[in-house]
């Protein structure tokens, strides 16, 4: 019978989840090269028993008793599918917090309130959150560019879309609900702003930057898919540390296309080294990786 995932913290739960085989190096080779494949992300050595106690996990839930069976489930079974969706959560990392950045929010807002004035109220200023995970990110940046809006008396014109490859992390993060200890050692003015009580110690964004917030399914490797164009801003942090170099390379190549001319690209620190992407350029700052795209004349 299938066990629910609070069983393994059972005496027996933990028993049965021990009684598991070790993964061989062949198994373990195929279930990485299958998440890179699908997802980007590579699983170093270190990380193999991450990877078999989630596997464990899930193959418990649905009765599953060996690497290989669950594996041909996966990749053939009829759920296949949907039984993808469930583990490609379970295996991705999803950490993530409200303004885990602070000098990258700092560059969006200066750079939002040195734009032209006349342009900024004429069209709606289009921000991209790849990555967004729970969306603790895309509600910080409506965050920050309802802010700038006020201080530039500008009515709030701005949309901010979230997009992550997980689905359950995506569901979450359009509730708008969150944990209060999520708001832990946030400005107290900004919690009060933005955020509502709500019950069983939760807090709900706004509704005002809800509206401006909207989220969607999409797996970073397949952005030719991707409707996303001309957009002012995109926020991808934490994300690419994960792929391969030449993979970063690819897809910081593919982004940049999706820029209006002029538009902002903020990486994390450190996850794109020794290397300059083609019309784009880098934002001199030490904290920030970011780069604005030139204008077709400066080329
Ligand atoms: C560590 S979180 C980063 C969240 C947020 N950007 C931040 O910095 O706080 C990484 C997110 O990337 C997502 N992810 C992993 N592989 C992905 C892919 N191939 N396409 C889209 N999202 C992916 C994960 O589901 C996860 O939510």
């Amino acid at each position: 019978m299938a066990e629910n995932r609070n069983d393994l913290s059972t005496a027996e739960g933990i028993w049965s989840l021990r009684r598991l085989p070790d993964m061989d190096e062949a198994q373990f080779n195929q279930w990485q090269t299958l998440l890179e494949h699908r997802t980007g992300m590579t699983l170093s050595e270190g990380r193999k028993s991450f990877l078999e106690t989630n596997l464990a996990i899930r193959m418990r839930e649905i009765g599953c008793n060996s690497y290989q069976a669950y594996y041909e489930k996966i990749v053939s079974g009829p759920d296949a599918i949907v039984e993808w969706a469930t583990l490609v959560d379970r295996l991705t990392v999803q950490e993530t917090r409200f303004f885990r950045d602070p000098d990258a929010f700092r560059l969006v807002s200066d750079y939002v309130l040195t734009r032209p004035r006349e342009a900024l109220k004429k069209r709606p200023l289009e921000v991209w959150s790849v990555g967004a995970s729970t969306g603790e990110e895309p509600y910080t940046l409506a965050m920050v560019l309802n802010e700038c809006m006020e201080t530039l008396s500008l009515k709030p014109l701005y949309g901010v879309t979230g997009s992550d490859i997980s689905k359950p992390a995506i569901d979450k993060a359009k509730t708008g609900r969150f944990s209060a200890r999520k708001l832990i050692g946030m400005d107290e003015a900004m919690k009060n702003r933005y955020f509502h009580p709500a019950e069983r110690n939760t807090v709900e964004i706004v509704e005002s930057i809800r509206d401006r917030v909207c989220f969607t399914r999409l797996n970073v490797l397949d952005l030719k898919k991707a409707p996303m164009h001309g957009m002012n801003i995109i926020f991808c942090q934490n994300l690419l540390i994960y792929f391969r170099r030449w993979r970063r390379r690819e897809i910081v190549k593919r982004l940049a296309e999706r820029l209006a001319p002029g538009g902002l690209l903020v990486l994390g620190q450190g996850e794109l080294t020794d290397w300059q992407p083609p019309g784009l350029q880098r934002v001199p700052s030490e904290h920030v990786l970011a780069w604005i795209k030139r204008q077709p004349d400066e080329e």
